[in-house]
């Protein structure tokens, strides 16, 4: 580690620049020294101790927002919405009850790119360390009393479930390569795509689990499926009758084909079913709140490497994939 040792002549000086340093996110080693001469103030830290992040996207709500509150327990946590005043009033009942929580709202909307841009820019400014654990867990679900025809809902459940959160993954990855240690990606996963597999032809099957299917060929398949939706012929090509169930099938197996390519960078990915919770998507049905439904993502996002095999597909803290 790099020692850096900076002396002031000025008392105040040597207070602001601490007050910089550590709204930065920059904070010192507990073995930093800050010693006191008179009007010779000097700070000795360790240059290598700048402050990571972890990112919870769709965190104002559900199980979001109890993933952002576990992580925060222990490291800086941003919570991100789509509406900041959304994001506010989550926070600020988090808060409420436990002041101590290391929460930081920014403001993100995955299907805007502008809004990802400046999401960047803001992180990059308050976390130079970068970000240690990315939990992809914004998705839609249409609701089965939504009068949308199957087909209208095709593209917008896979843009924001799949390809805005992919584009949103690989615009924190050069961030998480920052990080020094810990590195994780969870995506939010669900069982609706292992039925949706169970409901794809042989071929697709084969096609979906194949241990060498990358990011390229996921999409590739989801234009396939997107092309029997708007030709009317998806079934007799194979393909089961779920738009949300097809995008989380497609989250499984991105976590698989992010953790074959991150491999060599030590960062570990996994997706994951919460089970069935009481949240907005649900309508707050469900056998189990958005609490006991965060449990396993913020195991994958924090217990140790060894425990968790990078790929998988977890469920109440099992590997189901
Ligand atoms: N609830 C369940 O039973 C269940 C079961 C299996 C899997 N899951 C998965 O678990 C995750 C969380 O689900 P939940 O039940 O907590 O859902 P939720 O209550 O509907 O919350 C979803 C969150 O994602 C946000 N979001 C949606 N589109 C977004 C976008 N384009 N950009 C940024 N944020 C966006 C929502 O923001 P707004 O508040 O602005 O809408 C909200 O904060 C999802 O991936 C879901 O598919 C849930």
């Amino acid at each position: 580690m790099d020692n850096i040792h900076i002396t002031f002549d000025c008392d105040s000086h040597a207070r602001i620049f601490i007050q910089v340093l550590l709204s930065h996110a920059f904070r010192p080693d507990p073995s930093s020294a800050l010693v006191e001469e008179g009007a010779r103030v000097s700070l000795s830290m360790s240059s290598a101790r700048a402050v990571a992040c972890a990112v919870v996207t769709g965190s104002n709500t559900g199980i979001g927002l109890e993933i952002a509150r576990g992580l925060s327990r222990t490291l800086p946590t941003v919570v991100t919405s789509r509406s900041l005043e959304k994001g506010k009033a989550a926070v600020e009942i988090l808060k409420k009850s436990e002041p101590e929580l290391d929460l930081h709202l920014i403001q993100l909307d995955i299907d805007d790119g502008t809004s990802v841009e400046a999401f960047c820019k803001t992180v990059d400014e308050k976390f130079p360390g970068g970000v240690s654990i990315l939990v992809n867990n914004a998705a839609i679900a249409f609701k089965a009393r939504d009068p949308t025809p199957f087909e209208g809902q095709t593209e917008p459940t896979l843009r924001t479930n799949v390809y805005s959160t992919l584009r949103f993954t690989e615009a924190i990855l050069p961030r998480m390569k920052r990080a020094s240690s810990g590195r994780r990606i969870v995506f939010l996963a669900s069982q609706a795509g292992t039925h949706a597999l169970s409901g794809c032809s042989s071929d697709l099957q084969k096609r979906w689990t194949d241990p060498s299917l990358g990011i390229d060929g996921i999409t590739s398949l989801l234009q396939e499926f997107q092309d029997g939706v708007s030709s009317g012929q998806y079934r007799e090509k194979g393909w089961p009758s779920s738009n949300y169930g097809v995008s989380k099938l497609a989250v499984i197996a991105a976590a698989r084909a992010y953790s074959k390519r991150l491999a060599e960078d030590g960062i570990i990915v996994a997706s994951v079913c919460p089970g069935y919770c009481k949240t907005n998507m649900s309508s707050h049905r469900g056998n189990r709140d958005a609490a006991k439904g965060a449990e396993t993502p913020i195991w994958l996002a924090t217990a140790s490497g060894n425990s968790i095999t990078s790929g998988g597909f977890y469920h109440d803290q099992q590997q189901l994939m």
